[in-house]
């Protein structure tokens, strides 16, 4: 069942998508390269949360056991924050959930630690945010649920990369996960129609290799199978009237008004 949102509940998504986004960019900033842990970023995102009394919609949920999910290199998604150092060059996926009054926003994006990848890399992180934008510019009133997959896998493809299938986006809303799921790939034209009030979560994984990925003994984290480099951008996103509204951006002027 799709739960659709009044315009002032989601006005309540946007405050838990500024709070999202804006960890993720003290986040982003706080990383030293040869220094950082992924559990340091972890400790920042449970502060930060903590000290604004907002709630993390990641942790227990389904038994995860950390506040952000971090995903190096050839890790897809769902990593869990360690004692790995994170190193010039790597790329590292910041996956983040917060619930403020009960609503909840989920945003993820990767970055090159210490700014720069290689090339390749760096065209990866590209095309892979790209994809995500072109998802979201599908996301408006009588398209379909496919169109939005469709547009990111033919970006994502006709740069060479893959589409991970086995994880998708979905709805979210007082819930982490609502109906429908959202998979990145797919012919367009099919599933549901798109209608105002709907609140989703894109969020395109893209390996550099073949899309197939497989889960690690932590039951956790999600691997590409061939061990190439995985991509992961995420926003939380309202469907208007006119259009795709992207809630998980910092508001202009930031979060205090
Ligand atoms: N953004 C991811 C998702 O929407 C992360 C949630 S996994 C969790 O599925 F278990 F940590 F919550
Ligand atoms: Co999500």
């Amino acid at each position: 069942m799709i739960i659709r949102k009044t315009p002032a509940e989601i006005e309540k998504m946007r405050v838990a998508g500024a709070a999202v986004a804006w960890c993720l960019d003290e986040i982003v900033r706080r990383i030293v390269p040869g220094k950082t842990t992924t559990l340091d970023i972890d400790r920042i995102a449970e502060e930060l949360i903590r000290s604004h009394g907002w709630v993390s919609s990641f942790k227990n949920y389904r038994g995860y056991p950390n506040t952000v999910c971090v995903a190096v290199n050839e890790e897809v998604v769902h990593g869990i924050p360690g004692d790995r150092v994170l190193e010039a060059g790597d790329i590292v996926g910041i996956d983040l959930g917060i619930a403020v009054d009960g609503w909840h926003a989920d945003a993820a994006l990767t970055i090159a630690v210490g700014g720069k990848a290689s090339k390749e890399a760096e065209r990866l992180l590209r095309v892979t945010k790209e994809a995500l934008y072109k998802g979201i510019e599908q996301a408006r009133p009588g398209k379909h649920l496919s169109d939005i997959g469709h547009a990111i896998q033919k970006h994502v493809e006709l740069h060479g990369f893959s589409v991970v299938r086995d994880l998708v986006g979905h709805g979210i809303g007082q819930s982490l996960h609502e109906d429908p799921q959202v998979p990145n790939y797919g012919k367009p034209g099919r599933g549901i129609r798109l209608e105002e009030g709907m609140t989703l979560a894109i969020e395109p994984m893209v390996n550099a290799g073949g899309y197939a990925v497989e889960t690690l003994g932590d039951s956790w984290t999600v691997v590409s199978k061939d061990r190439s480099l995985s991509a992961h951008f995420e926003h939380t996103v309202a469907i208007r009237r006119d259009g795709p509204d992207i809630l998980t951006l910092l508001p202009v002027g930031g979060l205090s008004r």
